[in-house]
């Protein structure tokens, strides 16, 4: 397999109004490119406009749309959703794939900022927008291999001194839970919701890190992990017409880490209800 060959074994996307949410850096914007390659209207929802339009002036595509749109903030929610309905009444694919890790004390609507971005403002996108929804849409919800770790059930996913990793990794828990609520209880019959992890590669998530475990963590990736390219395969995989309601699709490779798209059934530990209330 090549990502040449890969991409020969998608469908065109020319018919396809796909709009993209975390496409302006790493993972989004590989994806974003393989959308472009595949010929997709993608409607951007970005919180740095000047940010996009430089990136959609070099890619000098025609099919592209920007709207401002900042996860960190209900109210910014609410307004990039009603700004992008209002335009385009009708979408194929939601990609929900904005992620930071976070060292800020800094409060999300009262939740800890990376679980605030991370979970509670994808919580707050999928509740806001699917009543307003009327024709079948496909949402995408970006995880990550880390929902997978032990967590022991007493933790106070409120607690604003959560170490920055385990704060990110609850985050993903909750989401991928999130998920699996969404699909088993089928809460919005006219969405679809598929789930993808991208293994592990070096992007500027590690950008609030501390500069040593930015590099260190930058070049130890880099050798032994998969390239940005590759990882955002399984978000192509995801608005392809081979992925449907509840697919769940990660790496092929061992633990996950790497590797081409494969679909995968949800694991039972990652249910954690008590996470969701
Ligand atoms: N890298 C990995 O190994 C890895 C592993 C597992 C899961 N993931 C997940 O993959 C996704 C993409 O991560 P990445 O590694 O590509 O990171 P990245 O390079 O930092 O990209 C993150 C994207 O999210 C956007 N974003 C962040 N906060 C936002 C907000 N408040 N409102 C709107 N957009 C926001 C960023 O916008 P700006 O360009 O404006 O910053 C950027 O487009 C994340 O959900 C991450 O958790 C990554």
């Amino acid at each position: 397999m090549s990502i040449k060959k890969y991409l020969a074994s998608i469908e065109d996307l020319s018919n396809q109004k796909i709009v993209l949410v975390g496409g302006t850096s790493g993972i989004g914007l590989s994806f974003l490119k393989f959308l472009v390659k595949k010929n997709a209207y993608v409607i951007l929802l970005a919180r740095n406009i000047k940010k996009a339009e430089a990136i959609v002036d070099e890619l000098d595509y025609r099919n592209i749309d920007i709207i401002e749109y900042d996860q960190s903030s209900y109210s910014s929610i609410q307004k990039g959703i009603d700004d992008l309905l209002n335009k385009y009444p009708k979408v194929d694919s939601i990609v929900l794939n904005a992620g930071v890790i976070s060292k800020t004390k800094e409060l999300m609507e009262g939740h800890p900022y990376s679980i605030g971005v991370n979970y509670y403002g994808i919580r707050y996108f999928v509740e806001y927008i699917c009543p307003k929804l009327d024709s079948k849409t496909k949402i995408v919800i970006q995880g990550s291999l880390v929902a997978g770790f032990h967590l022991n059930k007493k933790t106070n996913i409120e607690d604003n001194n959560l170490k920055t990793f385990k704060e990110y990794n609850i985050s993903k828990m909750c989401v991928e839970a999130y998920f699996y609520k969404l699909v088993s209880k089928r809460i919005y019959p006219n969405v679809d919701f598929v789930l993808t992890e991208p293994g592990i590669t070096s992007t500027n998530i590690t950008r609030n890190l501390d500069s040593f475990l930015k590099h260190a963590g930058k070049v130890f990736i880099s050798t032994f992990f998969h390239n940005v390219d590759k990882a955002s395969l399984t978000l192509l995989e995801a608005v392809s017409s081979r992925a449907s309601n509840g697919s769940y699709i990660v790496p092929r490779g061992p633990f996950t880490v790497s590797g081409y798209p494969k679909y995968k059934k949800f694991p039972k530990k990652r249910i954690r209800e008590y996470l969701i209330k």
